[in-house]
């Protein structure tokens, strides 16, 4: 196996290198800077999808592809940002099918990472792998034009699966230690209602997931989520409970939150309440299933 991995250098993609890597894997990633941001036991290749260009060398020999790259969405979404979110992931997956092609393969086995922010936001509905129930913001119509993206790849003939990640939880990056550092400050409180439902996966169990789905084909599209979401005043006061910090103040309204974060308040007050059939019948083992577990992990170090 060969897998080359863009976007390898953020959270998730530099834990599925680890997890590739120590299993004896041959790693190739590509990057935009590969000199600065180097990756033990892996091999940086350059690429500029912003003008489709990419190094041919990387992509001799590739059986496997992890695409991950684009811009965080953690950036406060001025008009112009909005463009980088949508354009770094399309010219990124055009990029990317201008390399398979340039494999010469005609059967590489591609993950592409997608987002559970393309189900509706409802409070009460669970979204499993069948449900065609989109929402209508911005990052719904994000999601949506990269998956149609991806699916070109697939058109051509390349065993395509889009992973619908959820609300990553990682000690040191993404979601959780924004979250965390208002109650660590005794500030805790929920964000918006709190009844919104979350639905997470351990950065470590999602690294082992696409370690497993490179091997295993599920099905064109996979939700990328531990069994047993929880709502968002339920997550906040795990970790609270787990920092030993007080957490009775009361919630943050929508509109103060959007005063403050925008349109990104999005992010925090939608609900997705979903389930992966797929995994939970599946050999896939979870290693956190309840997020008390993975929030213990986690904070405690
Ligand atoms: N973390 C989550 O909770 C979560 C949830 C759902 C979906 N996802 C999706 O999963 C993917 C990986 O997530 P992550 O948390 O690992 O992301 P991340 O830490 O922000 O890393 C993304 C990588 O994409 C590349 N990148 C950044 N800006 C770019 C741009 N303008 N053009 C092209 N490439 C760019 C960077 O690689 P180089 O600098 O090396 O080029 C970066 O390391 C993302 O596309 C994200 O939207 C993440």
């Amino acid at each position: 196996m060969v897998v080359l991995i863009t976007g390898a250098t953020g959270l998730i993609g530099t834990k599925i290198c680890t997890e590739l890597v120590k299993d004896g894997v041959e790693v190739r990633y590509f990057s935009r800077n590969p000199s600065s941001s180097v990756i033990p036991g892996a091999k940086g290749f350059q690429w500029n999808p912003n003008q489709f260009s990419f190094d041919k060398k990387a992509m001799d020999g590739v059986t496997h592809v992890i695409n991950l790259a684009g811009a965080t969405i953690a950036k406060r979404w001025s008009a112009s940002y909005k463009k980088q979110i949508l354009l770094s992931r399309l010219n990124s997956l055009k990029t990317l099918e201008m390399a398979i092609e340039e494999s010469k393969s005609s059967s590489i086995r591609v993950l592409s990472a997608s987002a559970i922010g393309v189900y509706k936001s409802d409070l009460n509905f669970t979204h499993d792998e069948h449900s065609t129930s989109y929402g209508e913001g911005f990052l719904t119509e994000v999601v949506q034009q990269w998956e149609a993206q991806a699916q070109r790849i697939s058109d051509k003939g390349h065993a395509l699966s889009l992973v619908r990640i959820g609300i990553v939880l990682d000690s040191d990056q993404g979601a959780l230690p924004k979250l965390a550092l208002p109650v660590r400050l005794g500030l805790g409180a929920p964000l918006g209602s709190g009844r919104q439902w979350q639905s997470w996966i351990h950065s470590e169990d999602l690294s082992c997931l696409f370690v497993y789905l490179l091997k295993n084909n599920l099905g064109p599209v996979v939700n990328a989520v531990a069994p047993h979401p929880v709502l968002q005043k339920e997550l906040l006061r795990e970790v609270a409970n787990i920092l030993k910090r007080p957490f009775f103040l009361p919630p943050i309204p929508d509109s103060v939150l959007k005063l403050f974060l925008g349109e990104m308040a999005a992010v925090v007050l939608e609900s997705q309440k979903v389930r992966s059939e797929l995994l939970v019948n599946s050999d896939f083992e979870f290693r956190f299933k309840q997020v008390r577990g993975a929030l213990t992990q986690l904070l405690k170090r």
